[in-house]
């Protein structure tokens, strides 16, 4: 078996930490013991570029369960838990990351993804797919499943254009996964990377989130739950009404510049900070990307404006002006949440997964009908996923009477 990771020896760790993150992911967990049973990805080869985490290590698991054969890369560089990559290695899934691959390492792993030929691939942000439509159009899989809202956006675009080679599953917009995984996740999860590499007290400071979308909102709620004054900056003016109607400060990014003490940018476009906010920020101004690519903050040209730069603690930079000022960098501007934490937790990633499996039962169950188009997963599925984890949080669901069920049908019908 091919594979590339650091260190093999690390495997009893990642294996604790595995069946760890496990423990918190009862959905998985269930279609698991089915496809067990009854074994839809039986002779399938999945190729997955995911961030490289325990809890991609029990997505993997599941797909072999059911019969998958599966090879993994990571979707970050910096993103790869070391200890999971040997746990699955040990375990006999091939995985090809490296923490810190440089960017040729990076796009050899994928390459050796592809080689295996994949029936259905994944992706964290396109990066397969668009090989796929690139140096690799020799190869064709069944279809793909894509994560992130970033991929997704990507996807729609060459879907417009009809670019698109075969059907992809827009997993991000599933609800149960963006409204609890975006949200929830990336909320609680950046912050638990701006803690980790600062160990700032939160409370009092006003932190500024460049972006209300899904998960802009999370790390806003979050940051105002631990007592952050929060201000909120946005070029759609619905999003920026509804974050006025939170509560939360608006403003303009210059305005916001100059009093923010920690900057979380989650917009997924590029240089939302740049000079005209740099050159305005605070002394001691902390900034963070949570956003697919490290591109959101103009680091560029924070360097070339720099007069050094220091390394502090681990995935904490500083950035000295000539005036004196300091600004300090987390995790070199990559996903704070994975290269400075842990990622989501299990809990979340839980349904995210889960909707990464059904969508890969859906594509082999409707594989002969499906155009090359970006497609969302039935709401049943959702509703589904949505059960099956309130369920596994001890919620009761309500169901409606039979008099309830036929006033709502006679209503819709006018009758
Ligand atoms: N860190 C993680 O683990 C994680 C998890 C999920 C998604 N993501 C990524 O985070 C990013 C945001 O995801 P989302 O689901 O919240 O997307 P979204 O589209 O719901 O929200 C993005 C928001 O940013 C706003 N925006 C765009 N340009 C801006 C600018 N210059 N200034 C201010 N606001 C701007 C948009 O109007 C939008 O409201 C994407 O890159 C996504 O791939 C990261």
């Amino acid at each position: 078996m091919d594979y590339d990771i650091a260190d093999i020896s690390l495997a009893d760790d990642g294996e604790q930490r595995i069946a760890w993150a496990a423990r918190r992911m009862p959905v998985l967990a269930s279609l698991r013991a089915r496809y067990e049973q009854s074994r839809p990805f039986e002779g399938v080869r999945f190729g997955a570029c995911m961030h490289v985490t325990t809890e991609t290590a029990n997505l993997m698991r599941t797909l072999r369960a059911g019969g998958g054969e599966v090879t993994l890369c990571a979707s970050n560089p910096l993103s790869t838990q070391d200890d999971a990559a040997a746990a699955l290695v040990a375990d006999g899934i091939p995985v090809f990351a490296v923490r810190r691959e440089d960017t040729e390492t990076y796009y050899r792993h994928l390459q050796a993804v592809l080689d295996t030929r994949p029936d259905i691939t994944m992706d964290d942000g396109a990066d397969l797919v668009t090989l796929l439509h690139t140096e690799r159009t020799e190869l064709t899989p069944l279809g793909s499943m894509e994560e992130t809202t970033t991929g997704v956006i990507r996807l729609r675009a060459m879907e417009a254009e009809g670019a698109l080679r075969f059907p992809v599953v827009a997993v991000n917009d599933s609800d149960t996964k963006h409204l609890f995984d975006n949200r929830h996740g990336t909320g609680q999860s950046a912050l638990d990377g701006v803690l980790r590499s600062t160990n700032m007290l939160i409370a009092g400071r006003t932190v500024v989130v460049v972006g209300f979308g899904d998960c802009g909102q999370g790390v806003a709620d979050r940051s105002d739950g631990l007592g952050a004054k929060v201000v909120v900056v946005e070029v759609d003016p619905v999003r920026a009404l509804s974050a006025a109607m939170e509560g939360y400060q608006v403003m303009t990014a210059l305005e916001a510049a100059s009093v923010g003490d920690l900057f979380v940018t989650v917009t997924g476009n590029i240089h939302v900070l740049r000079e005209e906010h740099f050159e305005v920020m605070k002394d001691g101004a902390i900034l963070a990307n949570a956003g697919h690519f490290d591109v959101e903050i103009d680091l560029d040209t924070l360097s070339k404006l720099a007069v050094s730069r220091k390394q502090i603690r681990p995935a904490l930079e500083e950035f000295a002006m000539d005036d004196g000022r300091r600004l300090f960098v987390l995790a070199e501007g990559r996903l704070v949440n994975l290269a400075a934490a842990e990622g989501h937790p299990a809990d979340v990633m839980d349904m995210s997964f889960a909707n990464q499996a059904l969508a890969a039962e859906w594509i082999l169950d409707n594989k002969a009908k499906l155009e090359s188009k970006v497609y969302r997963l039935p709401a049943d599925l959702d509703q589904e996923v949505a059960a099956l984890k309130l369920a596994a949080l001890g919620g009761g669901l309500e169901l409606l009477t039979p008099e309830q069920e036929s006033y709502m049908v006679s209503w819709r019908q006018g009758t």
